[in-house]
Order: structure tokens, then sequence, then C-alpha cells
């Protein structure tokens, strides 16, 4: 439990979607969203913070894509890795390196990890009864074989795991295996195996005594981690396969094997943040503070089933290497759900379903303010939460047009109009006016505390409570009755309102970045960009003043109308499943 102030360098990282398809709206919400927001919002700040990104470009999902297309795994990754990198900018995830896990420097650093390990003595070897088919004369990892969950009987169960009923089992288990790639039908065989394995119970004081420290996180990341916690063994962090990072030992078995996926990714931030360092450093050890130092502030954002491995098995690693910091929060979201308004119901994404929204798709259909937007308010926080159509339309047009917009729009123009493009010279303050001058940096302050708390939603919620209130102003000095007997009257609404305009223009920034930059445009405002060295802050500017007399530009529309006829068009494609 630790208050920001103590910490210089906030480094942030957002799971490494896979190499394997398009993301999808759900990921966005989830893991990718909060974090940019947030990221975003300390830059703003003039704080020091590095975000970190990249695909994960390892694992059978993907060797069995290439299979499956008669492609090679390079193909795969090269395909997913430049489309997602590009679906990522054009949402305006604000990566500080978007990075690739098949990099040569991601074999170094985790090769770096796994030898610290084993020279620690939290490696050991275990030989293990594996699937094997033998008319390719080779194993079958993970999803290469499918059969019956032995324990709820669901008939396409993985080699080790079941993805109906979650349940994780020995390979021996597995009822009535078959192999799963394109040209092999022969039953597979056991066979012996010999792997390496990662002796997590040896953490089990230490990350107890961690997890302790973090009551303030959310319960749902609680709780899994915990679970696992108390419930910890060995696990194997090797395959059969030829598509993974080398093994770094000598020894003649290695050959033919690779490290685990799921060992390797979350290295993958490490193995980013050095290439950062390169990047814009041309510094081989910039990124050391990053992970070193005492004074780093780590943040992992993910979905909910990547708790276990965030929040236990890779601050396990992270321990096993003796000098790096430990995350000081996980923000372990829910699943966005579809709502299907054909039958009615909230159902999972899925890929057979073919009911994903992929972010490219939605880049094609919306501005990404708009996504972005809703994506915020609907975000699954605590609970899961539904992407539906008619509630993307009315929250959007509701609140971000009908609210900020419009808000934003008839200030603008009428002072534009009748002040000849400036902020008007104010008379003097009544009540209302001085309890509204004063309602700016109260809510720009309650947004603020929102984010610092990992709270997105409630953040936007304050954000569109400002224009509310901002209406009700407006509405009550009533500027365009006021306009035709008291100029004067008019002058000091009308500046008071750019005051407002000013403090939505820097509150938006994080979740609206582009609203955001049109708008302080047409005020003559800068926003800093801030970045990993720091800066001023641009966020409580938005409680100054924006002088009388400073210069307009005349308004557009920042947030224009989605027409309802298009909605149904669009979620009659979705349905059709041509969205992902
Ligand atoms: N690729 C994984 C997924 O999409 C996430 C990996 S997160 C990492 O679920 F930390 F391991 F990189
Ligand atoms: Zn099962």
């Amino acid at each position: 439990m630790t208050t920001e102030n103590q910490y210089r360098r906030t480094l942030v990282t957002s799971a490494l979607p896979y190499a394997n398809g398009h993301i999808h709206l759900g990921h966005i919400a989830g893991a990718y969203l909060p974090a940019d927001i947030y990221v975003r919002f300390k830059r703003q700040k003039g704080e020091r913070v590095l975000y970190i990104g990249g695909s994960d470009e390892y694992g059978v999902p993907i060797t069995l894509t290439a299979l499956k297309e008669g492609v090679t795994p390079q193909d795969v990754i090269d395909r997913y890795h430049t489309a997602n990198a590009a679906a990522f900018e054009k949402l305006g995830i604000s990566y500080d390196i978007y990075g690739r896990t098949s990099w040569d420097l991601h074999n170094d650093t985790t090769q770096t990890f796994f030898k610290t390990l084993d020279a620690g003595g939290y490696i050991h070897q275990e030989s293990m009864e594996l699937w094997y088919s033998p008319k390719l004369e080779k194993f079958l990892p993970d999803r290469y074989v499918k059969g019956t969950c032995p324990k709820c009987g669901y008939t396409d169960a993985n080699g080790d795991e079941c993805e109906s009923c979650g349940a994780q089992y020995a390979a021996q288990d597995l009822v009535a295996p078959r192999a799963n790639i394109p040209g092999d039908d022969s039953s597979p065989v056991l066979r012996e195996s010999r792997h390496w394995f990662l002796d997590l119970p040896k953490f089990s004081e230490a990350l107890k005594a961690w997890l302790d420290m973090h009551p303030e996180w959310r319960a749902n990341v609680k709780g899994i981690a915990y679970g696992w916690v108390n419930d910890l063994r060995s696990r194997c962090i090797t395959r059969d396969t030829d598509w993974g990072v080398p093994i770094p030992v000598d020894d003649p078995d290695a050959k033919d094997k690779r490290i685990y996926v799921w060992f390797d990714a979350p290295i993958g931030y490490v193995t980013n943040t050095r290439q950062w360092g390169i990047d814009t450093h041309g510094d081989a050890t910039a990124w050391e503070a990053w992970w070193k130092a005492k004074d780093t502030r780590l943040l992992h954002f993910i979905g909910k089933d990547n708790v276990p491995f965030h929040a236990v098995i890779f601050p396990a690693m992270l321990m096993g290497q003796g000098d790096y910091v430990l995350a000081d929060h996980v923000v372990g979201n829910e699943y966005l759900n579809i709502f299907n308004r054909k039958t009615g119901q909230s159902e999972k994404g899925s890929k057979s379903r073919g009911n994903m929204i992929s972010v490219k798709w939605a880049l094609e259909k919306f501005a990404p303010d708009i996504i972005r937007y809703y994506l915020c308010t609907n975000a699954p926080e605590s609970k899961d939460s539904d992407f539906d159509w008619d509630d993307f339309m009315l929250r959007y047009n509701g609140e971000l047009c009908d609210v900020v917009g419009n808000f934003v729009h008839r200030s603008l123009t009428m002072t534009v109009k009748n002040f000849d493009s400036r902020v008007p010279e104010p008379g003097a303050f009544d009540a209302e006016d001085e309890a509204m001058l004063a309602a700016i940096p109260a809510q720009i302050d309650a947004i603020a505390e929102a984010l610092e708390n990992f709270r997105f939603r409630q953040a936007l919620e304050r954000f569109i409570d400002l224009g509310r209130k901002a209406n009700v102003y407006f509405d009550t000095k009533a500027p365009w009755v006021s306009r035709k007997t008291d100029m004067e009257r008019t002058a000091t609404t009308l500046y008071v309102c750019c005051q407002i305009v000013n403090g939505l223009c820097h509150a938006m920034a994080p979740f609206l970045p582009n609203g955001a930059a049109t708008l302080s445009t047409i005020l003559g405002v800068t926003l800093p960009e801030g970045g990993p060295e720091g800066g001023e802050d641009g966020w409580n500017a938005g409680k100054q003043t924006l002088p009388a007399g400073s210069p307009l530009q005349t308004p557009t529309v920042l947030f224009p109308k989605i027409d309802p006829d298009y909605i149904a068009e669009l979620a009659e494609t979705h349905l059709r499943g041509e969205a992902s």
C-alpha cells in the first residue's frame, strides 16, 4: 500500500496480445484502453511514465494457425504484429514501444531469466508422459492433441487443460485423445519426455507476504491470486516444439524443446523496455532503472484470464532474479461480452461464434474517440459488461454529444460571434458564476482522484458531470436572452463558459485525445505531451484561467452524432459475423 508520490517513475504494461489474430474490442476495454488513459493522464501531469506493449509471438496456437494455412509461423506473426500495431496506433493506444517476442534480444532476456532461476536452484527437471504422434514422429504439445475432459466430459478439451471447465490435468488423464493437426489422423501414444520445471512452491511465503501488502487491489484479482498462492505446484516451463526461445542448457535433450510461451511472454515487457532504451537513448542500460530502481512503480493492466501469470508466476520469476521491483498494482479486468439483440441474450465473445468485433473493423466505421468513449463508459472493471449497439449509440449521442459537445459548441459559437472571437472581459461575478467557477477545479480533482484509483468509468462520469453542471449554468444564465439587453452580463456568462471549456479540454485529453487536440487548437492552449522524462503539469493547467482577451478560433463540431440507421445496419453486419 503506497502513495504514488514516493515514486519517481511509473512503468505501465498492457498484456502482450498473441500475434495470432486481430485484436478486438473486448481486449481494448479490458487491458488496453484503461492503461492508455492512465498513462496519458500521468504524462499530462508531467510525471515520468513509460508504457510498454508488444506482440506475444510464440506458442502452439500460432504454429497451429501456420499449419492450417500452409504458411510459416513467421508469416503469421508478421501479419498480425503489423495489423495489431497499426490498430493500436489508430485507436490512440500510446505505447512508448510496441515490441516483439520474436526479437533476438528477447532470447537473451529470457535466457538470462532462465539461467538466473536455474543458478538459484529454482528450476529442476522431471520426466513426464506426453502424447506423441508415431506418424509425425513428434510430441503433440498443448492444443496439438484434443480429447475428452476427464472432469466434465467436454469433447473438445486440450491436451493438458479444458477450456470448458478450466480443469488442468496430466496428459495421460485425457480421455479418447486425437491429434489436432492437419494431415495427422493417427492415434497419439504416450511417450516419456524430460522437461524443465519452475519450483513455484519455493516462492510461496514471499508471494504471500507481497500480496498481503496490497489489500487495495480489486477483489477479483486478489481472489484469483490467493487461490493460486495457497496451492502452488511446480510448473513445466518447456515444451516439445521448435517455435520458441531455445533453452539455455548444455543438454542434447534440449535441442528439440523450447521455453514455454507463458514463461517468455511477460519477460517481453523487459525486452521491450531494453529495446526502448536503445532506440531512444542509444543506451543499453537505460531499462534498468525502470525495472530495478526502488522508486519505480510497476503496474500491469490485464484481462482476468491473465491474473495468475501477473500476480503469481511472473512476480515469482522476478523475485528469483533478485533485484527487480514487483508490481505495485495488477489491474485485472473482467470480460466484455456481446449483447445479441436477436436472442436478447448476452454471449461470450468467441472466434468460433464469429461475434467478435475487431478494432480494425470498428475503426473503419467510427472515429477513435467514439470507440474510446463507449468502451470506457462500459469498461468491465469489477464485473462483466455487455457490448450493446443501442447502448453504444445512446451513451455516445446522449452524453458525449448532447452534454459536452453541445455545451462546448454553443458556448464557443456565441462567444466568437458576439465578442470578436475572444474570451470576453467579465463584469462582477454573482453567486452562480462563483459556484460554477469553483466547480471546475473541484471536478478536475475528482476526475484525477478516480483515475489515480483505477476507476475509469467513474472518472469519465465525473467528466460528463462537469458538462451537465455547465449546461445547467448556461440554461440558467440564458446568454442568448441577455445578449439583447445586457452585454456585460452576457460577457460574464460567456467568460465563465470559456473557463469551463478550458477545463473540459484538459480533462478530456486522457480519454478523448483527438477531441482534446481539436479543442486545444480552437482555444489556443497547449497540452504538453509529457513522456518518460516527465515535464510540465498540463493536467492541473485545466484549473487555470483562460485570460480575457485570448483569441478563439471558430469552433467545429467535436463529436458528431451517430445516425440510428447507421447503427442498425452495423448491428446487422455484426450479427452476420462480418465484424471480426
Ligand atoms: N498473449 C497473452 C494473451 O493474449 C497475454 C500475454 S501477457 C504477457 O492472453 F505478459 F505474458 F505478455
Ligand atoms: Zn472440462
